[in-house]
């Protein structure tokens, strides 16, 4: 809901309110953001109060003599007249003058959303789901007009946000800033980020927000794993804000403290090695803004995220529908395959119940190791001689979907593409061009590569019949040059790219409405809103490992939902971390997000075979909970905690399941207490753990405590039984109150300390863990 009332602006949601009003000199004073406002609002009460000058300061003009812009709170702020913080807009115009002043204009409010122009993704909401206000604010000496969009979306406590510029005049001007949203705040607050880098993606930091400025942002051309767009804030009230981008190139998210106290944010294309050239009569329009406040603290705003997203960026058939279980060869063979191993691969998937086989790498061109092919989308014949479009029918008979990876934006040198359009290739004339893991990125900015990619993308795919991509990018930018003609002035580059990826996706996916897109880039490098739009999931990281898993699954899923975490089952010792983990706990983790399995199944043994089995079984049999449930932290990874408890939900909560992790495994431990706040406290739970296999090969030569013959560890004794026997995991079993699991806890039998052993004895081990089922049985 959006009011205009006199000077005030009101944009509520169902439990926000957000506003602001126009000043007597028409600047947008920033008055309030919280919890819903019901009654009538004064702005008196909310407005900064200008009786007095500021030492020191520079007054707006000799008509406002108390009139201090550098401690107003403002909705889009400027350089020149008066405020020293960061501005959001940075517009050079003749001989280098930066100095502008806008103010309104005039508004409009609108039902629903209109469109962005220009190339750029969005959030969508029908006419019922959302309003919108749409300000315009003229520059008081140049012919420059911006206009301020606001789209509040009622059921998920969500404002978006985009600036638009246009040049009225007849000169150009050069945008160096132009930012997506800004919000001055009052109040203390904690800002939490995610900060990583290949393998350890999106890691939780949260610091208190001191006088001066930090940054959180990406100069790679990409979102990036080493600072994620999404950002929190929070206060003592444990009221919390969350920004993210629709975006997948280079962001900024600016957090300022002024010498008065007021905390400005600002998030939108990062302006560090951006300009760009607006001639007159141009326009241009910022990448959308998603910001939500909750009184709820971080679990709130997270939520709000989540349904945000599910509601209003996935698109297409696959919204909303359950994920299939994949599974992709890359660990299982890398790029050493024959035909005979994938469809060996798939048959034994097949009948353990895994429905879609992704063929990863590798099946192009020449590539048999990075260093060449990329770009040459034409099946290898030595690897696969009957072709794409026989192995994808005999993979689809055994009753599997069929699925392929691709990296499009990438060219090798070693490749006919490069052969025959060396000129395609990002690289400036003259220098020797900067490499990463031995490939280099087409320019997207130029119409003819596009085309190229498009017509060979969907001549293979339609070959081979496809329901899934893998949409990879594994290498980031440098020596930023194009050879495109339109392109004047370098300082667009970055965002043209972005722009050109956008118009060949948008082809794509409606060229191939069905097939499910999962977005990649060396694992999370561009886990982000603006892929989102396109592709309903992302490779979260390339680490697999279960304890890292749940630093990084736990990390990513405050700002994106379970559905769209691709989460993979690979072999132990793990690759990225040479860590092992039991197979049921990678399950475990895994089962937290879209599960795949990432393995060479058929070396795996009876026993591995059977486990996997009955995994397969228990996620489809609570798939739409595992990827679509309301989702809650309980004890965090990302802290000094051994313990790691998630819980997601069923919308009515009667069907809830919790991941109980450890870190390491406690010596001689006091009990382990699982208190569960997200059950209905009305209502009565039957609470029991999913029934695991315990590798018998866990116990060491203890197992000589209860066998006849005697054991050597590592041995091929102990190897043969580990293949046929496994113990079953503990026996537990409650039937117990909602009110009694959420305000006290479930005290869990006890875990194994060194001191015996029985059935009821939970062994968990280093990394080890636990799924329980709590089901409403009234
Ligand atoms: C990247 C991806 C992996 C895999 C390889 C293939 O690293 O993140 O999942 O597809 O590329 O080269």
């Amino acid at each position: 809901m959006i009011t205009n009332k006199d000077r005030l602006f009101n944009l509520s949601t169902k439990r926000s309110t957000y506003l602001f009003a126009v000043t007597e000199t028409g600047h947008l004073e920033h008055l309030y953001w919280g919890r819903r406002l019901n009654k009538d609002i004064s702005i008196d009460s909310f407005a900064e109060k200008r009786s007095l000058n500021i030492g020191g300061g520079t007054a707006y003009d000799s008509d406002h003599p108390t009139l201090f812009l550098s401690n107003l709170a403002l909705e889009y702020s400027t350089t020149g007249k008066g405020d020293y913080r960061e501005s959001s807009i940075d517009v050079e115009y003749q001989k280098g003058l930066r100095t502008l002043d806008f103010t309104l204009q005039s508004f409009r409010i609108l039902k629903g959303k209109p469109r962005l122009f220009g190339g750029l993704v969005e959030s969508y909401g029908e006419a019922d789901q959302c309003t919108t206000l749409e300000l315009t604010l003229k520059e008081k000496l140049l012919p420059l007009r911006l206009l301020l969009t606001y789209t509040t979306f009622e059921d998920s406590d969500v404002i978006t946000r985009r600036a638009t510029l246009h040049n009225d005049g007849q000169e150009s001007v050069v945008i160096r800033n132009l930012a997506s949203a800004q919000v001055d705040l009052e109040g203390n607050w904690d800002l939490i980020t995610f900060d990583g880098a290949w393998g350890r993606e999106r890691h939780v930091n949260r610091k208190e927000i001191k006088p001066g400025i930090y940054i959180n942002d990406s100069k790679s051309g990409v979102s990036s794993a080493d600072h994620n767009p999404a950002i929190f804030l929070i206060n003592e009230e444990d009221e919390c804000l969350g920004f993210n981008l629709v975006y997948s190139g280079n962001h900024r998210e600016l957090i300022e403290r002024s010498p008065f106290g007021k905390t400005r944010v600002m998030t939108g294309i990062n302006p560090s090695g951006f300009s760009w050239t607006l001639t007159g009569g141009e326009r241009f329009q910022t990448p959308e803004a998603v910001m939500t406040f909750s009184a709820r603290g971080l679990e709130g705003a997270s939520q709000n995220f989540h349904t945000f997203i599910n509601h209003h960026i996935i698109r297409g058939p696959w919204k909303f529908r359950e994920r299939p279980i994949l599974i992709n060869n890359w660990e299982a063979t890398y790029f050493n395959f024959t035909e005979d191993k994938l469809l060996k691969l798939a048959r034994e998937s097949a009948a353990l119940g895994i429905e879609l086989f992704v063929l990863d790498d590798g099946w192009f061109g020449v590539r048999n190791d990075d260093t060449t092919s990329l770009g040459d989308w034409t099946v290898n014949p030595k690897k696969l001689p009957s072709g794409l479009g026989a192995l994808s029918d005999r993979i689809k008979k055994m009753g599997m979907l069929f699925g392929l990876w691709v990296e499009p934006e990438m060219v090798s040198i070693e490749s006919e593409l490069y052969k025959n359009h060396p000129d395609w290739m990002i690289a400036i004339p003259g220098r020797n061009p900067s490499v990463g893991r031995n490939q280099y990125i087409l320019d997207l900015t130029r119409e003819d590569v596009r085309r190229y990619l498009f017509t060979t993308l969907s001549k293979t795919w339609k070959l081979a019949d496809v329901n899934y991509i893998k949409w990879d990018m594994n290498r980031i930018f440098s020596d930023l040059y194009s050879l495109n003609a339109e392109m004047s002035n370098h300082g667009e580059f970055l965002h043209r790219y972005i722009l050109g990826l956008y118009e060949l996706l948008t082809k794509l996916v409606t060229e191939f409405p069905a097939v499910l897109f999962e977005s990649c880039a060396s694992g999370g490098n561009r886990f982000d809103l603006g892929m989102h739009c396109f592709m309903p999931q992302t490779w979260t990281s390339d680490n697999t490992d279960a304890l890292s898993r749940l630093y990084i699954q736990e990390g990513t899923s405050y700002a994106y939902p379970l559905s769209t975490m691709g989460a993979h089952v690979s072999s132990a010792p793990n690759h990225q971390t040479l860590r092992r983990s039991e197979l049921e706990s990678r399950f475990n983790v895994a089962a937290f997000g879209v599960l795949g399995y990432e393995l060479d199944i058929t070396t795996l043994n009876h026993q591995q075979k059977e486990t996997i089995k009955a995994q397969v079984a228990f996620y489809k049999a609570h798939r739409s909970i595992l990827q679509y449930g309301s989702f809650t932290r309980i004890k965090l990874a990302n802290s000094d905690s051994n313990q790691v408890v998630w819980a997601v939900a069923s919308k009515d909560k009667s069907e809830i399941l919790v991941l109980f992790a450890q870190k390491l495994n406690p010596v001689n431990p006091g009990g382990d207490i699982l208190r569960v706040q997200s059950v209905d406290t009305n209502a009565t739970y039957e609470v029991f753990p999913r029934q695991q296999k315990i590798d018998i090969k866990m116990f060491g030569d203890l197992l000589n405590m209860v066998s006849p013959v005697h054991i050597t560890e590592g041995g091929i004794a102990q190897e043969t039984m580990s293949k046929a026997l496994s113990f079953d995991s503990e026996v537990e079993h409650y039937r117990v109150s909602g009110e009694q699991i959420a305000y006290g806890g479930i005290k869990l039998n006890q875990q194994f300390g060194g001191t015996g052993y029985d059935a009821m004895t939970r062994v968990l081990g280093d990394f080890g863990s636990r799924i329980y089922l709590f089901k409403r049985i009234d």
